[in-house]
């Protein structure tokens, strides 16, 4: 079996079972493909250095080797400052209005694609299967075979990829896509991405396009498939049998005394519709204000690219929105919503979402959502929590089950509240059934197979 090489911006090493990691799931994952494989785990260590050498720093943890490399000042400023987070994270967000076009952003991310391809190429053996992730790295492949690369090269996009019209705004967009078509297999997380990935290619470079999802354009093949990500299910479920994850449930259902628990567990990201979601909590007290006092939500928003300015305003807005919502409502002895700022480990978060009836997932946009998994995997299978879900989470395409809200309309997440704390338990029973069933049986360890036996045929 070839060896695997898996290249992403950031690497993050396998932790011992149950323990904090923001890419836990994915790090187990993967982590279990890359010790399948004698695998190598290649990206930028977080780290910066005054000059750029390219030396390689290999460590072998949990049986995954890693090899990192340390980035100059100014390369994570353009690459990922600059050109992932201030460009293409808004823009493929549909937030044209965020994006910024700045020359010297993309000469970074160009620069820093390039760095990853002169540092990878030499580990590099003939029938090693190479899978590139994510945004910061759309070129690489490219950059890979001008080095020489001849193996097999996947790629799998995790953010939503925009409509043509709005990414036709991005300067140079044809040449970011020409460097895709590189790659022998690119990946979205859902069916509208690949088809808009596909009418790119077909009217905007002329490439010869199959109704199988086959590109063809200068003597090159690249396959495009769908490949829902899922989550860890059986690590996350573990989790729950942790002391920390029933203290964590206790402490929320002791402290609340009784109130409806709404949870809320997102990045502080505007991509994740917090204000909107503020907003429409606000709307819900406003029209209902005798559950005012029988309501709590819970807001877990750990801060995010704080170097990033449009991080920082969301930021300020929503510190704003709880302040204005809990100081016209609260009581002394009760406020309506708590909003802490932090991460928690795992375990802990099982707790909490096993604590809440009703797990809020409203982003305007965004890739998967694994959080609005998490919160299914947690509930207790005699008295499950419902699911209220944006429709643009890539998640809605597979949890129908869940109330699919529009997370823009105040007036429909807060009518979506009042019906999901009125559930009655069958009902909420027979849509958690067919969620769970779901998020098990599409979970990550199905994913990376699917992705990684098309990519390398076996
Ligand atoms: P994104 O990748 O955009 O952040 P996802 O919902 O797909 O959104 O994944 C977020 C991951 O980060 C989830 O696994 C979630 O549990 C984790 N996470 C989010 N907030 C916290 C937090 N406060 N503490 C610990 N983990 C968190
Ligand atoms: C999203 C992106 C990932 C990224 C993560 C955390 O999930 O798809 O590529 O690693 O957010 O963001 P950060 O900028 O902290 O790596």
């Amino acid at each position: 079996m070839s060896r695997l090489i898996v290249v992403s911006n950031r690497v993050s090493v396998p932790k011992a079972r149950g323990a904090a990691g923001a890419q836990g799931g994915l790090a187990v994952a993967l982590g279990s493909a890359l010790r399948e494989r004698r695998g190598i785990w290649f990206g930028w260590s977080g780290e910066e250095t005054p000059h750029f050498t390219g030396d390689l720093d290999m460590q072998r943890n949990q049986g995954v080797t890693t090899a990192t490399i340390d980035l100059e000042h100014q390369d994570v400023e353009e690459y990922y400052n600059g050109y992932a987070n201030r460009t293409l994270w808004p823009l493929f967000h549909y937030r044209i209005d965020l994006a910024e076009f700045e020359r010297d952003f993309g000469k970074g991310y160009e620069r820093v694609n390039q760095r990853f391809a002169d540092s990878l190429y030499p580990l590099l053996e003939s029938d090693d299967v190479i899978w590139v992730h994510d945004y910061h790295l759309l070129p690489l492949g490219e950059r890979l075979r001008a080095r020489g690369a001849k193996n097999r090269i996947g790629f799998f996009l995790h953010i939503p990829w925009p409509p043509t019209r709005l990414f036709v705004s991005l300067p140079y967009h044809d040449r970011l896509v020409r460097s895709m078509l590189s790659y022998d297999l690119v990946g979205f997380q859902t069916e509208e991405a690949v088809e808009s990935f596909l009418h790119y290619c077909a009217r905007e470079l002329g490439a010869d396009v199959d109704d199988a999802g086959t590109v063809r354009f200068e003597g090159r093949t690249t396959r495009v498939r769908s490949f829902p990500i899922g989550l860890d299910y059986d690590e996350f479920c573990e989790a729950g049998n942790s002391g920390e994850a029933r203290n964590a449930q206790q402490r929320v259902l002791s402290s609340s005394r009784g109130r409806k628990v709404m949870i809320g567990v997102d990045r502080l990201d505007y991509s994740k519709g917090l204000p909107e979601r503020f907003d429409s909590i606000s709307r819900f007290f406003d029209a209902y204000p005798e559950r005012v006092a029988e309501t709590l939500y819970i807001q877990i928003a750990p801060p995010s690219r704080q170097d990033v300015s449009s991080y920082q305003r969301i930021r300020e807005v929503l510190e704003g929105k709880a302040g204005q919502i809990n100081g016209a409502r609260s009581e002394v002895d009760m406020v309506p919503i708590r909003y802490v700022n932090r991460g928690y480990p795992r375990n802990a978060l099982f707790g909490f979402y096993r604590a809440a009836r009703i797990g809020l997932v409203t982003p305007l946009r965004d890739g998967m959502n694994l959080v609005a998994k998490e919160y299914i995997a947690a509930q207790h299978p005699e008295d499950p929590g419902v699911l209220i879900l944006s429709r643009f989470a890539g998640a809605a395409d597979q949890l129908g089950e869940a109330l699919l809200v529009n997370p823009h309309s105040a007036e429909e997440v807060s009518e979506a509240i009042r019906v999901a704390q009125d559930m009655p338990l069958d009902e909420r029973k027979e849509r958690w059934q067919a969620l769970r069933e779901t998020v098990s049986s599409q979970n990550v360890v199905n994913w990376r197979r699917d992705f990684v036996n098309a990519l390398a045929g076996d």
